[in-house]
């Protein structure tokens, strides 16, 4: 069955040439089983005539906050709860700067602040438009927020003669994106509620360890994988506490994300947090060991060789498995070689409840695997009193989707254990 079939969809139709291109787009929704009303700003009015959009939805269109006959069959706020997804298509810039701002001074601006729906945007504008810098910061107030996501703008000729980004994505393109953002939508569902009232303490990333101002011992980390489990966490409805260490990524705005550098930052921090978490994840990188001193001062080039005198860092994970024994652990061992052999050492001496184990470097074939790739499988070995050592393999996927199979495993698990008074 297509992901369409009878999903509630509003399609927003802004005032831009390419808003002609929203009648075929309809046209697909319907056709791949969808319900759609659409809803045009004043401004669309200009380019296509709502009639037309009308006789393909067989819906009359909706454009104006204050018609009171329209309201009166369903509010505003009705249709934004109604809606399970809104694709804005065309998205001028007027349109995503009220967006971003929240302004809400027409129907389709007031209904994406009113809904939770996930909203796709589309833009098309001017190449110079696009490229403005309060365009781009306007853009870039979308980043980190789960619930809004943008396809395009294509690069091309314009309309106005100009040539760059800003051209809207193809219809073909954009209903792609839509089918991937319900696939999501499922995927987020199917986790709904099931760490609801639980704490999970996350931490992510790479630390790194100061020789001197400029220079640093690290672990090659983006911290992909653990962002991508506090997400979904959060889809499961977790309250979800994030300790990373430096990344370029944006922490989901649902997780309370504290920023660390060293492992002994990080070591604090965890401890900090640590009071009524249920659950624990230990993704981070953390440095082996730093050095015993940090020079203040930029060490300058003298001898062909040099030594670094560097001390271990506490084992975070060990210390909090240790610390409170009734909580549920969960360690990641990334390794090269002896995947089985390194990961049951690590759940046996650091006392856990599960390990995630998985390849990194390259394999036979060259491709790397692990680091900063989107994708990525997971070997679980769990603890179980009865069977032993369980293990599983969650076959290669995207992080995030990776990230919500882990998820779900670790609420069996964490059932099954509390189930048994006789744990550990
Ligand atoms: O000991 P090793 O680094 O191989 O173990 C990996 C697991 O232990 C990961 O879950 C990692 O986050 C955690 N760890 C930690 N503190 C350290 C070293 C590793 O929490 N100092």
């Amino acid at each position: 069955m297509s992901l369409f079939q009878d999903k509630k969809i509003i399609l927003g139709v802004c005032g831009g040439v390419a808003a002609y291109k929203s009648a075929e787009l309809l046209r697909l929704l319907i056709k791949a089983g969808a319900q759609v009303q659409v809803v045009m700003t004043p401004s669309a009015e200009q380019f296509v005539a709502s009639m037309t959009f009308q006789a393909l939805s067989s819906n009359p269109v909706r454009s104006d906050l204050f018609d009171k006959a329209a309201e009166a069959g369903m509010g505003h706020i009705e249709l934004a709860r109604w809606a399970d997804l809104i694709l804005i298509a065309p998205a001028t810039a007027n349109t995503i700067a009220k967006i971003s701002q929240g302004v809400a001074d027409n129907l389709l601006t007031t209904i994406c602040l009113a809904s939770a729906a996930p909203l796709i945007i589309a833009p098309t504008m001017n190449q110079q438009m696009w490229r403005s810098e309060v365009n781009q910061e306007n853009i870039k107030r979308f980043k980190g927020r789960t619930a809004i996501s943008l396809i395009g703008p294509a690069r091309g000729e314009q309309a106005c003669g100009d040539n760059g980004p800003g051209r809207m994505e193809e219809t073909e393109s954009i209903m792609q994106f839509c089918e991937q953002q319900l696939q999501q939508l499922k995927e987020q569902q199917s986790l709904s509620d099931l760490l609801k009232g639980k704490k999970l303490l996350i931490t992510a990333g790479p630390t790194i360890e100061y020789i001197d101002p400029v220079r640093y011992i690290s672990n090659r980390s983006s911290g992909k994988m653990g962002y991508a489990i506090a997400r979904a966490a959060s889809e499961a409805g977790a309250e979800v506490t994030l300790v990373s260490g430096p990344v370029v990524l944006d922490a989901p705005e649902s997780v309370n994300c504290y920023k660390v550098r060293s492992a002994v930052q990080m070591h604090e921090k965890v401890f900090e947090q640590l009071d009524n978490m249920d659950i624990f994840i230990a993704t981070a990188a953390v440095a082996d060991y730093r050095p015993v001193e940090a020079k203040s001062q930029k060490i300058k080039k003298s001898q062909d060789t040099m030594t670094i005198e560097l001390v271990k860092n506490p084992d975070i994970l060990l210390d909090v498995s240790n610390h409170n024994e009734k909580l549920f652990t969960i360690g990641f061992a990334a390794e090269t070689t002896e995947l089985e052999k390194y990961a049951l050492d690590k759940l046996n001496r650091k006392k856990l409840d599960m390990i995630a184990a998985n390849r990194v470097g390259s394999d036979n074939t060259g491709r790397s695997m692990g680091f900063d790739s989107d994708t990525n499988e997971l070997v679980l070995f769990c603890k179980n009193s009865e069977a032993g050592i369980e293990q599983k393999v969650l076959p290669e996927t995207t992080k995030q989707q990776l990230a919500r199979e882990l998820i779900k495993e670790i609420v069996l698990q964490y059932e099954n254990r509390n189930k048994k008074k006789d744990w550990k």
